[in-house]
């Protein structure tokens, strides 16, 4: 049975994405380095209604674990429901519950952020998902909805209803993406509670993963948009987290990389076939890489294995 405590402290992990943190990413980061990962959201109701595309979108590879799925919902039931069904299938390492989900087609449902602002029912349902399942259950949260103290008192809350572990969006819910992290208030919050805290915002480099953690106190940091096109994020950040120093992927690395994660893809996704839905990673990958941009047309229309490999080897040695 997985405990937050098994994993070396500060913990860098990789951050739940829609989208992004599927099954052929979160095998390649954990190959690369990143000691724990954070799946892309799931939906409780989605799922409890019989919806196959949620039902697989919990399926892994155990080169993934340890690994923490994220559910979304605002019914304790459904939501313990939920946690049973992927138990029962495909056994994660824990549950976490999306409480920090900024986007209007979540929160006008009471899901996502919208929790923070009620938690009476936040704690029914960390309640009830505890109560389904063994293994533990973190919960991600933002500052707040409109004010950025309101994580003093919600962080007490979530920890009385018997979550494992928080991690805090430095932003409130109003805020969306604009301003920066405030690492300063997680650390005020991380003073008030006993459970291990981890700090996420606008950490995209190792020297901001080192300034997040002193700034906070924070047990460990979560990486999203920094690790997208750069899963060595967690190796690099796991040397300079220890005054080590950490190398650049060159690029003849970052194409072998790239030819793994394709392949992965389209393992995962067989029933296309083809890489359209790779080409959002392809854009990461290269986004400033000198010598790409030349390729870029080409890379953003790609479909095939074939052509994204003729592709990578004209860049290589362009
Ligand atoms: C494309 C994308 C999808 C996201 N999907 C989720 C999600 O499914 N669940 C979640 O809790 N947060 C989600 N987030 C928020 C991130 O996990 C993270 O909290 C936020 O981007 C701030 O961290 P960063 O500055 O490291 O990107 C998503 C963010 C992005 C950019």
């Amino acid at each position: 049975m997985f405990r937050w405590s098994d994993l070396e402290n500060p913990i860098v992990a990789l951050s739940p994405m829609a989208d992004m943190t599927d099954s052929a990413f979160c095998r390649l980061t954990k190959h690369i380095g990143a000691p724990v990962v954070f799946r892309e959201m799931i939906s409780a109701e989605g799922l409890i209604h019989g919806s196959e595309k949620s039902f697989r979108m919990g399926a892994f590879h155990a080169e993934e674990r340890p690994l923490i799925q994220q559910l979304f919902g605002a019914d304790p039931k459904s939501m313990a429901d939920a946690v049973k069904m992927i138990d029962d299938a495909y056994h994660p390492d824990g549950f976490d519950v999306n409480m920090g989900c900024p986007v209007y087609k979540i929160t006008s449902n009471f899901n996502g952020a919208a929790l923070m602002k009620d938690a009476a029912l936040a704690t029914k349902i960390i309640r009830a998902m505890k109560s389904a399942t063994p293994s533990p259950v973190s919960v991600k949260l933002r500052l707040g909805w409109s004010r950025p103290d309101e994580v003093l008192e919600f962080i007490k809350v979530v920890e009385s209803a018997g979550a494992d572990l928080v991690t805090i969006h430095g932003r409130t819910k109003e805020q969306g993406y604009s301003g920066v992290a405030d690492w300063e208030m997680i650390g005020r919050a991380k003073a008030r509670a006993s459970i291990p805290v981890l700090a996420n915002g606008d950490i995209h480099t190792p020297e901001a993963a080192v300034k997040a953690l002193a700034v906070s106190g924070c047990d460990g940091v979560l990486i999203a948009r920094g690790a997208l096109g750069n899963p060595w994020i967690f190796t690099q950040m796991h040397a300079a987290l220890r005054g080590a120093p950490w190398t650049v992927p060159t690029l003849a690395e970052r194409i072998a990389v790239v030819r793994e994660h394709a392949r992965l893809h389209v393992t995962q996704y067989e029933e296309h076939h083809d890489l359209t839905t790779f080409r959002k990673h392809l854009t990461w990958y290269f986004k400033g890489i000198p010598g790409a941009k030349a390729h870029r047309d080409r890379l953003v229309k790609v479909t095939t294995l074939e052509e994204l490999d003729v592709i990578l080897d004209e860049l290589r040695s362009s």
